[in-house]
């Protein structure tokens, strides 16, 4: 069943149902603008909260109240913003699109199109600590038929410490960011630092991208991007998905279902992989 999910390209897998060798192929030669507003994250690590947080702050930008009638911009912008995600011409509407754009990727660095870093767009990356990705992979995957899933927590596991998830290895997706974690059109953020602080976040992601926020713009997008006003709206911004989405929304979640060994073991390829890098000692472990 796992062949028909997901299909292997250059040595990545990705879910039938979502990606394509021609979107790929496609996505190669996408021109990517100065202006352009970039989340990267591997998935499970709160790419949809993120999204959120940015597109109510591009409708500030653009003088909009979020949530408003006058901010539903959605005809002007890519249905699904993930940018891998969607048929072959998508980037052909796309170029028709006004600034600034706003996508979301879990591709790793060197699978985004070249003028992303040519052009200095500037990226968000997101990271969060991959035992909560680990466990919300597995929930996830399980709930959802597009994805492959797993008789056990166990079977799960061996997979995602041997590489054989959709968009790859926690680990090698981590390091190969890493490359670039020291690039200044490149934040990172983690998801544990938006969840303890979420304010100062808010205030620090508005700074980077260059947009002016009063407190009360502030408050607002805070309240629309709680944990608990996402799922209550899920309804309305991820239809039926919502409900396999929005699960916990926490922090340390894993320790409901690692088991010591497991523990150990990803202890172990943590602290070989990523610890000492720039972004190992940014993420909350
Ligand atoms: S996906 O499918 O890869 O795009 O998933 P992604 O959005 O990256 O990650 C899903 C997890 O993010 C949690 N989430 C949130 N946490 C805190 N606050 C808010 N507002 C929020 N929205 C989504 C979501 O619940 C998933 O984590 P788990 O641990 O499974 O609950």
């Amino acid at each position: 069943r796992c062949d028909e999910l997901l299909f292997s390209y250059k040595g990545i897998l990705y879910p039938t149902t979502l990606c394509s060798p021609e979107t790929f192929k496609a996505l190669e030669s996408f021109e990517a603008r100065r202006d352009d507003v970039i989340l990267a994250g591997y998935p499970k690590s709160g790419t949809n909260w993120l999204s959120q947080i940015l597109t109510d702050l591009i409708a500030i930008s653009q003088k909009k109240t979020p949530g408003s009638e006058s901010s539903a911009n959605a005809e002007e912008q890519e249905e699904f913003p993930y940018l891998e995600v969607g048929d072959a011409e998508k980037y052909e509407r796309m170029s028709k699109l006004s600034s600034p754009r706003f996508m979301v990727t879990h591709l790793r660095p060197e699978n985004l199109p070249i003028s992303i870093f040519q052009n200095n767009a500037k990226i968000l990356l997101l990271i969060r600590n991959p035992k909560d990705v680990a466990t919300s992979f597995f929930h996830f995957s399980n709930r959802l038929a597009t994805l492959p899933s797993y008789e056990t927590w166990d079977d799960f596991f061996t997979n995602f410490m041997t590489k054989k998830m959709p968009w790859g290895c926690y680990f090698e997706y981590l390091s190969e960011w890493n490359k670039y974690a020291e690039k200044e059109n490149i934040m990172t953020i983690t998801y544990e630092e938006v969840k303890e602080n979420p304010a100062l976040s808010v205030k620090n992601i508005a700074t980077f991208f260059g947009i002016p926020l009063t407190e009360e713009q502030l408050q607002l997008v805070l309240e629309r991007s709680s944990f608990q006003s996402m799922k209550k709206n899920s309804d309305k911004t991820h239809g039926s998905f919502g409900n396999i989405l929005f699960r916990k929304g926490g922090v340390s979640d894993w320790k409901n279902i690692f088991s010591e060994d497991q523990n150990e073991k990803m202890d172990k390829a943590f602290e070989e992989q990523i610890a000492g890098t720039k972004l190992g000692k940014k993420l909350k472990y």
